[in-house]
């Protein structure tokens, strides 16, 4: 009896590792969809596509009123890199936006375009998840130019960020969308927004703010609220998930960057389920 237990619990185990994604896959997917890190880490082509081998190595300039900050060189390149930092100032750098002491810029908080306010809800496992596959790639050597600060730096608290997420808010669909949409940080660009802060509270959803930054041209982002008319709630499931995926409206409009819809085209369906779940629980607004 005993040794036939010990054989069926060493034949569970056996079959848990198989099937679990590892922690670097874990990361890999987080980096390459829902996060979208390279959407503003990676260098892009004449054509505006991301370059897959400098993938992460410096991106985008933000040329903002209060700060002037390129997207740095995440791979492991010790000098241009982060190759040299512990797995400790990744995290600090991701959830807190603050760099580690030992660099010359010492302490400095990050600009508030690189998103450590909805990073902040981000369950261990994922943390440790992504520093794993952010020390897997490639490293290239890169050297990206120091930030300008002209403002103090400001982060907008993300409520749900601020209040956290652990598994028992995952048995539902709509708590394990909630947690995709902070970290995936879609309101921070689909809230309402004036004079550089993000009104979340008040303006969940509501869309408004424009890109002009970073050659991004004029575009405003949608209404992406339940409301009937100004947002997607008359919207079936297959427009919404075609919108995310592959950045076509529900009129068949191409639609613009900045939204990182050729990285949201790798999520699984039933993280797209669960987003839509949530989309459809926020309150509308017009
Ligand atoms: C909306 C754009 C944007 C997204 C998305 C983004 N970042 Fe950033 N990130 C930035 C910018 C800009 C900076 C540099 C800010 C500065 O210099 O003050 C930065 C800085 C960093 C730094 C500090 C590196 C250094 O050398 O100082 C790390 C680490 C980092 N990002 C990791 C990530 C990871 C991992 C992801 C995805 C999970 C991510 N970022 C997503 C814009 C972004
Ligand atoms: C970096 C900013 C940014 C992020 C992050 C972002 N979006 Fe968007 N999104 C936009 C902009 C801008 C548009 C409008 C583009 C246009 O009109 O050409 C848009 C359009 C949309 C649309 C189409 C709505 C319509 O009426 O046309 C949907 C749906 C949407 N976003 C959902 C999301 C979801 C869900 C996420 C997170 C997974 C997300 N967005 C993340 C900027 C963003």
């Amino acid at each position: 009896m005993l040794r036939l237990g010990v054989i069926v619990l060493l034949l569970s185990g056996f079959f848990d590792a198989a099937m679990a994604e590892s922690a670097i896959e874990r990361g890999d997917y987080l980096v390459n969809t829902i996060m979208a890190c390279g959407n503003c880490h990676s260098p892009r082509d004449a054509n505006g596509r991301t370059i897959a081998d400098k993938a992460l190595s410096g991106g985008l300039t933000f040329n903002t009123p209060a700060f002037v900050a390129t997207a740095s060189n995440i791979t492991p390149d010790p000098e241009t890199g982060i190759g040299s930092w512990t797995d400790a100032e990744i995290k600090r750098a991701l959830i807190e936006g603050v760099r580690p002491d030992h660099r010359h810029l010492s302490g400095v908080p990050l600009a508030a375009i690189m998103p450590a306010n909805f990073y902040k809800a981000l369950l261990p496992e994922d943390l440790d998840a992504i520093v794993a596959y952010l020390r897997s790639v490639k490293p290239v050597r890169n050297e990206i130019a120091d930030p300008v600060y002209k403002t103090p730096i400001h982060r907008d608290p993300y409520p749900d960020a601020e209040s956290g997420f652990n598994k028992s808010m995952f048995k539902e669909p709509v708590g394990r969308g909630a947690y995709l949409v902070t970290i995936g940080h879609c309101m921070e660009c689909h809230s309402a927004w004036s004079r550089g802060v993000s009104d979340f509270r008040t303006g969940l959803g509501r869309g408004g703010r424009s890109f002009a930054e970073a050659g991004l041209g004029g575009v405003t982002a949608a209404n992406i609220t339940s409301d009937r008319t100004a947002g997607i709630g008359t919207w079936s499931d297959q427009e919404i998930v075609r919108a995310i995926t592959q950045g076509i409206a529900r009129d068949g409009r191409i639609l613009k960057p900045p939204m990182g819809y050729p990285f949201y085209a790798g999520l699984k369906q039933s993280d797209l389920a669960d987003i839509l779940a949530y989309l459809r629980t926020v309150p509308p607004l017009q």
